[in-house]
């Protein structure tokens, strides 16, 4: 079998991923390409001295700066505003839901469930997202190519009423706001966000805040970048190293669609065309033998209503992977080897019930998907490896972690 260097393809996807168009957000963005075996990390942020309180980024080494919209700066009062929302379940209408019940840290920002319970008890129809390195994702949600900004999206949850109920505040935004503002501790985080506005508590803002918060969701501290960035060469055992080596082969074509610093191809440049590239069928069914889906999910089809964007979705992050099972849009693969088997096979075969077909002939499935045999020592070997990127400074940061704990002052109720 042909290997590339892995450091090959990740500078080569890096490279690729910040020669988007410049629109100032990426200006420090590069990877790998030439740093000196002694390079000490590096904070890409501080380039430029942070003005008062400009949020100060402390990025991975090979990290480019996050795009931040210009009309929502980043600030330390924001991201803290941000965090104690996130958390909170004074913003679901029943008072039981907050952002981080489906988002919880430990999880890497997943649920642990193949597909989401709302507050109201409904189901939603895919699994809860990572939001690992969200900052980055050039398109937010499984399937949409068009909700690209951290801000709107925050929205969904808020206020959706169909087909889901996740928070359930449409229709109670006010009442929301009002246990907001009897918070004593909340006067004083508008008050640092926001500062010269009146009465900064409303919707806007409080998406701003939670977007903010999110940008902070910064992962690259995991075993694999100590070994691949920081020269640490003891950072990974042998297996791991043939499992990255694997990785990054022509033979299993993994790194094409999850390449580059954050392993996955869906990464932000504004002023890059969204579309084909973004999204891709990799053969998980095939119920009527002619390449459809489950009609409750037909991925980008739904969006485009182009009869081949069937069945393709974003390919998420690999960052912390281990943490956020099951896997793929509808939870619908357990673990981390039954993946592998899905990708050796070129795609799932689902013998019985209402999803049986044989995904490896979907016609629309992409055709980096072509199936391939490994001994089982290599199958181990590529596991091995994806669980090096399990970052637990990333998972305990108690900069990231729910704010409302017992022994806080507020003692809001904290999500589950
Ligand atoms: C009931 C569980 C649930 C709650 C509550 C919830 N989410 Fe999610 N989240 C999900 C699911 C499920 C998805 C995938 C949605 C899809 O594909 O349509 C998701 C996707 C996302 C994404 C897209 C990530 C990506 O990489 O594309 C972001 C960002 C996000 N949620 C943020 C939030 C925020 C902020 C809140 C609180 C305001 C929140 N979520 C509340 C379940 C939830
Ligand atoms: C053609 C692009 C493509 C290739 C090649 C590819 N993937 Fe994926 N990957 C995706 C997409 C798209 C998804 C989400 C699919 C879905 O939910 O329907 C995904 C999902 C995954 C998931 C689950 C992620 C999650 O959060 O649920 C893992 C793990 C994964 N891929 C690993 C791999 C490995 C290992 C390889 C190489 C053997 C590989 N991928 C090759 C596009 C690709």
């Amino acid at each position: 079998m042909k290997l590339r260097a892995a450091a090959a393809w990740l500078s080569f996807a890096a490279l690729v991923a910040c020669a988007g168009p410049s629109d100032g957000a990426h200006d420090n963005a590069s990877l790998d390409a030439g740093h000196a075996p002694d390079d000490p990390p590096v904070n890409r942020a501080d380039a430029a001295p942070p003005t008062a309180s400009e949020y100060p980024f402390e990025l991975p080494f090979g990290f480019p700066k996050p795009y931040v919209p210009a009309a929502n700066p980043l600030t330390a009062e924001k991201v803290e505003l941000g965090r104690h929302l996130f958390y909170d379940v004074r913003l679901s209408a029943n008072e039981t839901q907050s952002c981080g019940s489906c988002h919880q840290q430990a999880l890497a920002f997943t649920d642990g469930r193949p597909v989401s319970v709302g507050s109201t008890g409904q189901m939603h129809r895919r699994n809860a997202m990572s939001l690992t390195n969200v900052a980055y994702a050039a398109t937010l949600t499984w399937p949409n190519p068009v909700l690209t900004d951290l801000e709107p999206q925050s929205g969904v949850p808020l206020f959706g009423i169909d087909p889901v109920i996740e928070l359930g505040l449409k229709g109670h935004e006010e009442e929301a706001l009002d246990r907001l503002r009897a918070d004593t501790r909340y006067q004083t985080l508008f008050a640092a966000a926001f500062p010269g506005q009146g009465d900064p508590f409303d919707m806007v803002n409080v998406q701003r805040a939670i977007a903010s918060f999110e940008r902070t969701l910064v992962s690259g501290t995991s075993r694999f970048d100590r070994y691949q960035y920081l020269s640490d060469k003891n950072a990974l055992t042998v297996e791991e190293k043939r499992g990255l080596e694997l990785f990054g082969s022509e033979a299993l074509e993994c790194f094409h669609c999850h390449g580059g610093f954050n392993f996955t191809d869906a990464v932000v440049y504004k002023g890059l065309p969204l579309g084909d590239l973004n999204f891709h069928n990799t053969g998980l069914y095939n119920v009527d033998g002619k390449g459809a889906f489950p009609a409750d999910n037909v991925g980008l089809l739904e969006f485009t209503a182009k009869p081949s964007d069937m069945g393709r979705f974003k390919a998420p992050t690999l960052r912390n992977i281990e943490k956020t099972a099951p896997y793929m849009h509808d939870g619908s693969i357990a673990t981390l080897e039954e993946v592998i088997e899905h990708y050796s096979a070129g795609g799932r075969t689902i013998t019985s019930g209402p999803h049986a077909g044989i995904g490896s002939a979907n016609p629309f499935k992409s055709s980096f998907i072509s199936g391939f045999s490994l001994t089982a020592a290599d199958k181990h070997a590529v596991v091995a490896f994806l669980k090096s990127l399990t970052d637990d400074a990333f998972l305990t940061n108690p900069k990231l972690a729910n704010p409302w704990s017992a022994n806080s002052d507020a003692g809001a109720p904290s999500g589950p």
